[in-house]
């Protein structure tokens, strides 16, 4: 295995990381070398040059001793990642840093090319990003209430992570279009699930891919690309499609205003209700957020 995250793993500055490649000024000045270990002196140093953001490797054993299969560890980051994000709070960056740590532990073949899809929808559509970053923590939250295993959970972040990832290839302007779209620009939307499939078939298993494709699909038809119906949508689909809407009526888009979390959850329930969402996934993720709010948590 190699000793070291390829080097386009792009996080923001961070005392610690190793610097995978040069780092110049808009100018082509070099300011620091590959392979020098940032701290705060030299952090100060690269915001004067507006630099926010770095390509780093770190260590990979360090990593897997940290994450392997500790899935009591992974399910206690996401009640904690999950609890920041109901809240309302900023997500600690060591949540964006732990996912990509469990992606790379999920799938380690195939890290490299999924990393680089990552870091492109990133700079494609920022709100897309992070809204997939967040449903990938409550895909694994909602994951652990439902009892599913290690292997599933696992599965559930990967999903979460790149359900959107189709998204990268739209432009952001069509994304976040504020006015309302015309045909062509709602069809290229509504073709992202397809994109993703497309994009991730030689990548992921077969579960995940059919999560990525069918994480709009409703029980009841109605839902796209393949008007599935029933059982016909799985469970990783079901789980996505859940925190996805969640995620996306509670979050802020240039084009809507977010609402809150107890107006949220009555939308869900009446999808719910309607048969749209599965009653009992839908059911889990109430109780477990309730259970988090009520219990709170220290993060
Ligand atoms: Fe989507």
């Amino acid at each position: 295995m190699n000793a070291l995250y390829e080097d386009f793993r792009e996080v923001e500055l961070s005392s610690g990381f190793c610097c995978s490649r040069d780092i110049a000024s808009s100018a082509g000045a070099v300011l620091t070398k590959s392979g020098t270990i940032l701290d705060e002196r030299l952090i100060h140093k690269l915001k004067q040059y507006d630099i926010a953001r770095v390509f780093v490797h770190r260590d990979v054993d360090a990593v897997l001793n940290k994450t392997r299969c500790d899935s009591n560890a992974l399910i206690e980051n996401a009640n904690k990642a999950t609890y920041c994000i109901i809240i309302g709070g900023e997500l600690p960056t060591i949540y964006r840093d732990l996912l990509f740590d469990y992606l790379y532990v999920s799938n380690s073949d195939n890290f490299s090319a999924i990393s680089k899809y990552i870091t492109h929808l990133r700079k494609n559509d920022p709100f897309t990003h992070e809204h997939c970053t967040k449903v990938a923590w409550f895909a694994v939250f909602l994951g652990a209430k439902l009892a599913l295993s290690s292997t599933e959970i696992l599965d559930l972040l990967q999903t979460g992570m790149l359900h959107d990832i189709g998204k990268s290839c739209i432009p952001g302007s069509v994304l976040n279009k504020e006015g309302s779209l015309d045909k062509e620009e709602f069809d290229l939307i509504r073709r992202h699930p397809l994109v993703g499939y497309q994009m991730l078939k030689e990548m992921v298993s077969k579960d995940i891919l059919q999560g990525v494709l069918h994480h709009h699909e409703k029980l009841t038809g109605f839902g796209y690309p393949h008007g599935l119906v029933d059982s016909e949508v799985t469970l990783y689909s079901r789980v996505v499609g859940i925190v996805d809407i969640f995620d996306a009526l509670t979050s802020f888009r240039p084009y809507k205003n977010k609402v809150s979390m107890e107006d949220a959850i009555p939308i869900l329930g009446a999808m719910a209700h309607t048969h749209e969402l599965d009653i009992e996934v839908y059911g889990c993720f109430v109780e477990g957020i309730t259970g988090l709010l009520k219990g709170g948590l220290i993060v």
